[in-house]
């Protein structure tokens, strides 16, 4: 199958593209490199540099003529979307509507669309949150990750392609970006390596769903071999909190890691986890690499990439 997947040299994308070529797939990535890495891409795969927001990225997609679509170029940082709503909107939704003007015509059949789990139910959803609750995203990136569902599906019935859209929850492993705000995994994971203490903001009793990148790729894979159509989140249904990750961590590193307490960040959610039956019923998938597992993998990572 000829495919293409935008973002495909960030985090998620590189782990979904080397599982693309390792099927055979004919894979094109379309990524800007603002926070993928070149040689994160499989040699395989035939990398475009293109910000999605440039209208030429239209002509890239029409001269492929791929039969599908992986869209997980983004801007993903939510507090990032607080400080620069029109920038968030900017790549996430103005830089989708570009790639959808290039559809048309062009034979495609399959449109599977990264949205968010974390946050689309808002703050004071009942937890494990399932699909069924209403969509409360509270920050700019969940509003455009929102929209950005209802354009795919408005798009797929007036072009006639099938549309998936996965709502992920927290994703952590190999290739994560360690100074960004999300990955607290691969930053205490990064900090363990280097022997710096585990920094936890607040009581570290704030807890979030984590998955392992491997088992968000099995999810696209299966979406992408799947006839269905629908919004399937993509999560443990567990809820881990800072202390847990960090006393995971001392068993992998053998000692226990020393805390260094911060203030509280202002706002923050305070727990979170979805409920992804729908996708086990459906997709047949659930996760498969318990977080002891996925953390001493991670940590492995970060300590041979630490030279
Ligand atoms: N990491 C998570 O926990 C998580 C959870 C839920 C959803 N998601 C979604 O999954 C997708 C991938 O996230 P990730 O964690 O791999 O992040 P990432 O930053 O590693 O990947 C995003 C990729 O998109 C590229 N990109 C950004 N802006 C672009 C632009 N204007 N034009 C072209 N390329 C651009 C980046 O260079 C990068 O390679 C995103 O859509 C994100 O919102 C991530």
């Amino acid at each position: 199958m000829k495919i293409l997947v935008t973002g495909g040299a960030g985090f998620i994308g590189s782990h979904l593209v080397d599982a693309l070529v390792a099927r055979g797939e004919e894979v094109l990535v379309i990524d800007d490199l603002s926070s993928g890495k070149r040689a994160y891409v499989n040699k395989e795969a035939k990398l475009v540099v293109q910000d999605i927001r440039v209208p030429e990225v239209r002509e890239v997609i029409r001269a492929f003529q791929p039969e599908a679509i992986f869209h997980l170029a983004a801007q993903k940082s939510v507090p990032e979307s607080l400080k620069h709503p029109r920038k968030d909107a900017e790549i996430n939704l103005v830089g989708l509507c570009n790639i959808l003007e290039a559809l048309p015509g062009i034979g495609l059949k399959k449109f599977i669309l990264t949205s968010t789990g974390g946050a689309m139910y808002g703050d004071d959803a009942a937890l494990p949150a399932g699909e069924e609750l209403p969509e409360r995203p509270s920050s700019p990136y969940g509003i455009a990750k929102l929209a950005s569902e209802r354009y795919v599906q408005s798009w797929s019935t007036l072009h006639n392609f099938q549309a998936i859209t996965l709502r992920p929850a927290n994703v952590y492993g190999p290739r994560q970006d360690p100074l960004g705000e999300a990955g607290v995994i691969a930053i205490l994971a990064k900090r363990a390596v280097e022997k710096q203490p585990m920094r936890v903001f607040g009581t570290g009793e704030h807890t979030r769903d984590y998955v392992y990148v491997a088992d968000i790729v099995r999810a696209f894979l299966a979406a992408l071999d799947s006839n269905t159509m629908g919004t399937f989140n993509i999560g443990s249904g567990k809820e881990t909190s800072v202390l847990d990750i960090i006393q995971n961590l001392s068993h992998v590193v053998g000692n226990e890691l020393p805390i260094e307490h911060q203030p509280e960040v202002v706002g923050e959610m305070e727990r979170s986890a979805l409920n992804a039956t729908l996708a086990g019923t459906t997709l047949h998938w659930q996760p498969e690499i318990t977080l002891q597992e996925g953390i001493q993998k991670t940590y492995e990572w970060f300590r041979a990439a630490n030279g």
